[in-house]
């Protein structure tokens, strides 16, 4: 027997037994005549004592156990003098009778603690040795606590898991696809799925009704925070439904898992905020409503003044920052260089402080007068104490660049914590979005989602007033999920794909498959998928969902640990007839 006990459970309570554990020597200290071993396992940590004067030989056996050395001790459960409260284990020590080295260690590459001396890099190329840190640790048991809890009340509602295949054709999410070559048919490729969106529809023909699957989705995009090349998603769909049915049913998932993971309790429904409003109140499609500070136009207002870059622009919103009316001119200047970086992109920022004693002071005077000045703060619901500022440009370009600034005070006024959850559902998508590049219409969704039934007939005519009965959780300015309500006939699905431009021909090579099962009695249906790995991270307090994967890729999308992508060997791309070009190498 290894152990009796794990590392993480013996209390005062199991003072005097005799017990046997089993771990990894987190570190020792010799102090004279006494030594100490933090004993570690995935439980917790066991403080081991060795007595000089009582057994010299054990002593100075411990004294050569090394970091991360594997080892086995048996001993007497003793009450500590000096006890650590902070530690579960902490009112106790292991009085060591004998120690077997089951297996010895190289000196690690970084510590193994919580705040390690490890880089990056350095970390994700051990990754085994930086899950052993109990930080690391919790975040994958936080991912499993999640998926148990995710499958007790989707299985609860009555949803049967289904593993839908890896190996198939292309679906279009809007990313890259990654390929695979197939040595049987040299020339031929399969795509990995980018979500399994075609065939849990094709589930729903098939009369499943409720299908869920936590699955593996990969998708070749550029990566951030939140992006991994292969991520997982909490993949749902529903028979004979309305968007409400799916927006109540999975309200209910995310109360389950708030209720669970966190202890917490939404008293009210979640709040409904439709596209457009998002978009104009927030300048994004996924609004931080943990805190207000949303955006007013101010166009008609300053327009007309004399001041070339209000006069000139489409459009001239401003947000009105709490309680920031003293900042210094530096911090100011601080904010215009923050929206002039490249990733946002504006030409510049006015400011006005309205300042306590009622008058308002702005960059702009020459052009506004107090009155002016006091009517933009109207408009933007300021008051006494708050810095208004305002920015000019293309419409939507502008509303995200104050978007942006809306999110950098939120994040500077301390108003974005961690610790508090605003959940969010943004309805009223449009079905498509026109690419000023390629001369086309793009499905903003997916190109299964169902127009409007009211805006069917705009279709062809004006495919830009179409809205979509599509829907995105959003918790705290991050897109948890999204969904939709499916198109379930030939015809419209037929009339989609030629909006999107694709010939019959193509429409039918492509998606043949779905157009025919269409024929057969598909049901009324709609689904949504939420990224699990984006919710698990946002649960754990942190927006970098690398720390709640196990062995994640790094932002060149490389796994460092096997060291992959890899060429491989010359027989496996003759076999699948692949020749690669020299200056690619
Ligand atoms: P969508 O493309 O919106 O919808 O994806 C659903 C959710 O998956 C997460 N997500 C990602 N997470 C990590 N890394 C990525 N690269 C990544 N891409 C997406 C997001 C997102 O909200 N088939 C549809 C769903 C449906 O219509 O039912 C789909 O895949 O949290």
């Amino acid at each position: 027997m290894y152990r009796t006990h794990t590392c993480g459970e013996l209390s005062i309570s199991n003072k005097g037994e005799n017990v046997t554990l089993s771990g990894w020597v987190q570190r020792s200290r010799d102090l004279g005549g006494m030594t100490f071993v933090d004993l570690r396992d995935r439980y917790g940590i066991t403080q081991l004592v060795f007595n000089m004067e009582t057994d010299a030989a054990l002593c100075l056996q411990a004294r050569k156990l090394g970091r991360e050395f594997v080892i086995q001790v048996s001993g007497t459960v003793a009450e500590r003098s000096s006890k650590n409260m902070k530690l579960p284990t902490g009112e106790i020590e292991i009085i060591t009778e004998s120690i077997t080295v089951l297996n010895t260690s190289d000196i690690p590459p970084f510590t193994i603690e919580d705040n390690t001396d490890g880089g990056d890099e350095l970390r994700m190329k051990y990754r085994y040795l930086d899950l052993r840190r109990q930080g690391v640790r919790s975040n994958i048991i936080l991912r499993h606590k999640m998926a148990q809890e995710v499958r007790r009340y989707l299985d609860g509602q009555g949803f049967i898991e289904v593993e839908t295949p890896v190996l198939i054709k292309s679906t279009p999410e809007g990313a890259r696809d990654f390929v695979v070559p197939s040595r049987l048919h040299n020339g031929d490729f399969y795509a990995l799925p980018q979500s399994p969106q075609t065939f849990k529809q094709l589930l729903m023909v098939a009369g499943f009704d409720k299908y869920f699957q936590i699955v593996k989705c990969f998708r070749d995009e550029d990566l951030r925070a939140d992006r991994q090349p292969e991520f997982t998603q909490i993949d749902c769909e529903m028979s004979f439904i309305h968007q409400d049915d799916i927006l109540k049913m999975f309200e209910g998932l995310a109360r389950h898992l708030f209720r669970e993971i966190k202890g917490l309790e939404f008293e009210k429904e979640f709040p409904r905020m439709a596209y457009e409003e998002a978009m104009s109140r927030y300048g994004t499609d996924k609004p931080d409503i943990r805190f207000g500070m949303s955006i007013s136009e101010i166009t008609a207002a300053v327009r007309g003044k004399g001041f070339p870059p209000f006069d000139d622009a489409e459009y001239v919103g401003a947000i009105a920052a709490t309680g920031c009316a003293g900042y210094t001119r530096k911090q100011l200047d601080g904010l215009t260089e923050f929206v002039r970086r490249p990733q946002i992109g504006a030409k510049g920022l006015v400011w006005a402080r309205f300042e306590a004693d009622g008058t308002v002071k702005s960059s702009a005077d020459k052009y506004y007068g107090h009155d002016e000045l006091l009517k933009v703060a109207g408009l933007t619901g300021a008051v006494a104490g708050d810095l208004i500022l305002m920015m000019a440009g293309e419409r939507e370009k502008t509303l995200t660049a104050l978007g942006e600034l809306r999110l950098e005070m939120g994040r500077m006024l301390g108003l974005r914590n961690a610790s508090v959850y605003a959940p969010l559902w943004v309805v009223d998508f449009p079905l498509l979005e026109w690419d000023a590049d390629t001369g086309r219409w793009y499905a903003k969704h997916h190109p299964f989602t169902a127009p409007k039934p009211e805006d069917i007939q705009y279709m062809e005519t004006d495919p830009g007033r179409v809205h979509a009965n599509a829907y995105d959780l959003v918790i705290n300015g991050t897109e948890i999920g999204g969904g939709s309500i499916r198109i379930h006939d030939r015809e419209t699905q037929s009339l989609m794909f030629r909006t999107l431009g694709f010939t019959e021909e193509e429409a039918q090579k492509q998606f043949g498959f779905l157009l025919n099962a269409f024929r057969y009695g598909a049901p009324p249906h709609g689904g949504i998928a939420f990224g699990f790995d984006r919710w698990t991270a946002i649960m754990g307090g942190s927006d970098t969902i690398r720390d709640f994967i196990a062995f994640p890729k790094n932002n060149q999308a490389r796994d460092v640990m096997i060291d992959t992508p890899a060429s491989i060997k010359q027989e496996q791309l003759d076999e699948l007839g692949i020749v690669i070009r020299k200056e690619n190498k």
